[in-house]
């Protein structure tokens, strides 16, 4: 059984899940919408990743009993300047998501809470795949600057992403 602080937090953890996919969706419908398919792709991808985030938490919420509260999810941008900034925008949320769940390995810890810190090692594992992975392809496009053939080979590259759910790889 969770103490409520932590099933509290659980909770908020599931709508910033959410509301990353909910961006990457917007980023790929942006991206549709400019004709880079294989940018739209890697971000479906990525917003369908983001949706077993968001159930891996609510079954461990019930699992263990506790109380599922889902709240309003925030509107998303739907307008970017280029490929780079949204990764640079991606970059940024996910470091954001990284805090919030060190975070929630802090509040597990202080409440002496064992299995929901084994639970949560799953997740800060996942966030350094995460921020490497736009690390590295900020990399790209910054190289790639205003060059439309290297832009159309990197879409290329991104359209091959396929979608595998990691939560069930154990
Ligand atoms: Fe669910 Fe992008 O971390």
């Amino acid at each position: 059984m969770l103490g409520n602080k932590m099933a509290v937090a659980l909770n908020a953890q599931i709508n910033k899940e959410m509301y990353s996919a909910y961006l990457y969706m917007a980023m790929s419908a942006y991206s549709e919408e400019r004709g880079l398919s294989g940018f739209a792709n890697w971000f479906m991808v990525q917003y369908k990743e983001e949706m077993t985030h968001a159930m891996k938490i609510y079954h461990y919420l019930q699992e263990q009993g506790a109380k599922i509260n889902l709240k309003a999810i925030e509107e998303p941008p739907s307008d970017f300047q280029s490929p780079l900034e949204m990764f640079k925008k991606t970059l940024v949320h996910e470091q954001f998501v990284t805090k919030s769940i060190n975070e929630l390995v802090d509040l597990a810890i202080s409440e002496n809470d064992h299995a929901t810190q084994i639970f949560l090692q799953w997740f800060v594992t996942e966030q350094v795949e995460e921020e490497a992975n736009d690390q590295e392809i900020i990399g790209k496009l910054e190289m790639i600057g205003d060059n439309p053939g290297a832009l159309f080979m990197m879409d290329r590259e991104l359209g091959s992403r396929t979608f595998t759910d990691e939560t069930q790889e154990e």
